[in-house]
């Protein structure tokens, strides 16, 4: 009986969606803490294919309840999008879903101003789903909140004042159009009802969960190097998927927190702009984007890949303080005869101790990579840990030494299935 934390311990798009999933069989919650829409959380089941945005990767086991809380900014419309989703593939989510009061809502001028903002120039490559403006508002204290729906009166004027100041934004500096004001207020008292069944005091279902000794499963978005604080600032998400922003986002205290499992891809991949130093621009990347279909379950851009870095994945294991990994996509790496990692970053010849907090820094530090012996053959059909090849362990072995955590999940295919528990 437990609480368990996953992250994303790289860039995003690890696999937490599948891993989630598959160790959501035996919880009793599964909650997100941060994020949004932004996030794209694929889950294949037999074959089928499920992406998650908002609601937990859990939903796919019945009796399982989710979680959204506080901390993730919910875009209405989205989240009736899933729900109907779910519902077309026969999963009711009536009495299994639980959204915080406090949690903040993505209005259609966050969208505007997110798209905005990009095409002004310096462009972060977000997803464009309102995330940051969202999140701005919240620190400004003028965010709308789900709560705020219950009090129609209250909700139209906090709603009204948002939109004036928005609209001043998107004419009078983005030479944009106004939004329609009353087209919005219409919309949104209208999410009122829609939304108002799966409302509840999420904190206080957590914590009683948690006392009375439940299994509960903490589900991160995006990942450590696109933290607010931690990543590679200012190409980051405006949360924070580090194991700190569990607490915040849920209301549940760090002292609650067994295990922190580290989702890591046996490689590396970067969707959107920023820092990334192991990137490879050659046939090799080609190879990896080509084998892993690295295109965003968001978005669906092109991810950027490249090798393995393990010396930023060390300093996510710090941050984080992830005590298992799951290494997802080892099956990509099948058909390679040699694998390099990265091992170590220089700046003027000089080591560095860890992540450099500055950008410039980190697009030129030089590499310092190992080269391991590849397995070179199929992975296809292995269910236990004691029959991957030599190859593979050696490549566990190595990643387990350099950053201190153990790997207890191999993920060999995108199906539930193919999951080898050590
Ligand atoms: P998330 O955002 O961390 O949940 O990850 P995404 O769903 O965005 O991206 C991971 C992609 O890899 C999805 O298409 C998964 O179905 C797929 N995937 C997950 N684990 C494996 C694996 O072990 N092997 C392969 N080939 N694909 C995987
Ligand atoms: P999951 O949960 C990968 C990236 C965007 C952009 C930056 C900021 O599926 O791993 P935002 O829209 O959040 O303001 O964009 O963050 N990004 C992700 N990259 N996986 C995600 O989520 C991401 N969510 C946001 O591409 O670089
Ligand atoms: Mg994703």
């Amino acid at each position: 009986m437990s609480v368990t934390l996953i992250v994303g311990a790289q860039w995003g798009d690890e696999g937490k969606g599948k891993i989630v999933d598959l160790l959501s069989n035996d919880a009793e919650i599964v909650a997100r803490y941060q994020g949004g829409a932004n996030a794209g959380h694929t889950i294949v089941i037999s074959g089928k294919q499920y992406i998650l945005h908002l609601i937990p990767s859990g939903i796919l086991n019945a009796g399982v309840k989710c979680v959204i809380g506080n901390g993730v900014v919910i875009d209405p419309a989205a989240l009736m999008n899933e729900i109907q989703m779910l519902k077309d593939h026969g999963i009711d989510v009536t009495d299994r879903l639980f959204i915080s009061h406090r949690a903040h809502l993505i209005m259609p001028y966050h969208k505007k101003l997110d798209e905005a903002r990009e095409n002004a120039g310096n462009a972060i490559g977000t997803t464009g789903r309102g995330i940051g403006p969202s999140y701005i508002d919240k620190s400004k204290r003028t965010g709308i909140r789900i709560v705020d729906l219950l009090d129609r009166k209250s909700f139209e004027e906090k709603l009204r004042a948002n939109i004036k100041e928005h609209n001043e934004l998107l004419t009078k500096i983005y030479g944009h159009s106004e939004l329609d004001v009353e087209e919005i207020v219409e919309t949104y008292l209208a999410f009122d009802k829609a939304i108002d069944p799966y409302v509840t005091d999420t904190t206080l279902l957590l914590n009683q969960a948690i006392q009375e000794g439940k299994n509960v499963i903490v589900e991160g978005a995006q990942g450590a190097m696109l933290d607010l604080d931690h990543g590679t600032y200012p190409f980051v998400t405006s949360s924070n998927p580090t194991s700190g922003g569990a607490c915040t986002g849920l209301g549940i205290p760090p002292t609650a927190i067994n295990d922190v499992i580290g989702i890591v891809k046996a490689y590396a991949t970067r969707v959107g702009n920023g820092p990334f130093p192991t990137e490879l621009d050659d046939d090799m990347g080609e190879y990896l984007r080509a084998t892993g279909h690295e295109f965003g379950a968001t978005t669906g851009r092109k991810r950027r890949c490249g090798w393995l870095d393990l010396f930023a994945l060390k300093y996510s294991v710090m941050v984080n303080g992830i005590n298992k990994i799951a290494l997802t996509k080892l099956d990509v790496l099948d058909g390679l005869k040699e694998i390099k990692v990265c091992v170590g970053y220089k700046e003027n010849g000089r080591n560095l101790k860890s992540l450099p907090a500055d950008c410039k820094v980190l697009d030129n530090v030089e590499l310092e990579y190992v080269t391991l012996k590849g397995w070179n053959t199929s992975l296809a059909g292995i269910r236990e840990f004691d029959k991957l090849p030599q190859e593979v362990k050696d490549y566990i072995t190595y990643i387990e030494n350099y950053v201190g955590a153990k790997v207890t999940i191999a993920s060999i295919s995108p199906d539930r299935a193919d999951t080898i528990i050590r």
